[in-house]
């Protein structure tokens, strides 16, 4: 296995895709480091539908934003992923909201996406995550129930390419210590 340290720093957005199959296997694994992802007390809010058909990536695509850089090559990549979440349940206590911040659903979410890709990428597997996108278009397109929501699409496949990392402030930037 991969230093967990390298596997976090090469990651990289993968936008476009080999004409190669994800293995079951593979797809197991990554669904199982959703499973074991931390998320509000325990809540595990999310679900994910697996899109393998053609003719739904297609549909997809075609609503897709053309201004999204990941929308090109979107229908080419085997595997993608939608992630949703269950509303009102992440950060609640008996059906009341316990911080000010409500509904914690993108943040549980936005953890289990860190899972899929980090654990994609150590199969040699590059993702996208893509959050810039008509939502209640595609949620229907998906059949996401009332009570849900679709937050991300996620297509991955085996990278045709290396890219280079965007660059990152550095941590004497964003860290703070003892106070802001
Ligand atoms: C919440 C979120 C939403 C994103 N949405 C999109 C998107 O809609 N389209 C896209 O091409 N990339 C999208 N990205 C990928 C970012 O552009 C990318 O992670 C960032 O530029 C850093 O590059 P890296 O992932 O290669 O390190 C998104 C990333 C995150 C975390």
């Amino acid at each position: 296995m991969t230093d967990l340290m390298e596997i976090i720093k090469d990651r990289r957005s993968v936008r476009k895709y080999q004409d190669k199959e994800i293995s079951e296997e593979s797809l197991n694994q990554i669904l199982e480091s959703v499973k074991w992802s931390p998320s509000w007390a325990n809540t595990q809010c999310w679900e994910v539908i697996v899109i393998r058909d053609r003719k739904v990536k297609e549909k997809l695509q075609d609503i897709l934003p053309k201004s999204n850089p990941a929308t090109k090559h979107f229908s080419e990549a085997p595997l993608i992923l939608a992630l949703c979440g269950k509303l009102a349940s992440s950060g609640y206590y008996k059906d009341k909201a316990t911080t000010k911040f409500g509904d914690w659903f993108m943040f549980d979410l936005g953890i289990a996406a860190q899972s899929i890709c980090l654990t994609a990428y150590d199969l040699g597997i590059g993702t996208v995550i893509m959050g810039l996108f008509d939502h209640d278009k595609i949620g229907e397109e998906l059949g996401v129930p009332e009570g849900y929501e679709l937050v991300s699409l996620i297509p991955m496949g085996y990278p045709t390419q290396e890219s280079g990392a965007p660059k990152r402030r550095e941590i004497s930037e964003f860290a703070h210590y003892d106070k802001f």
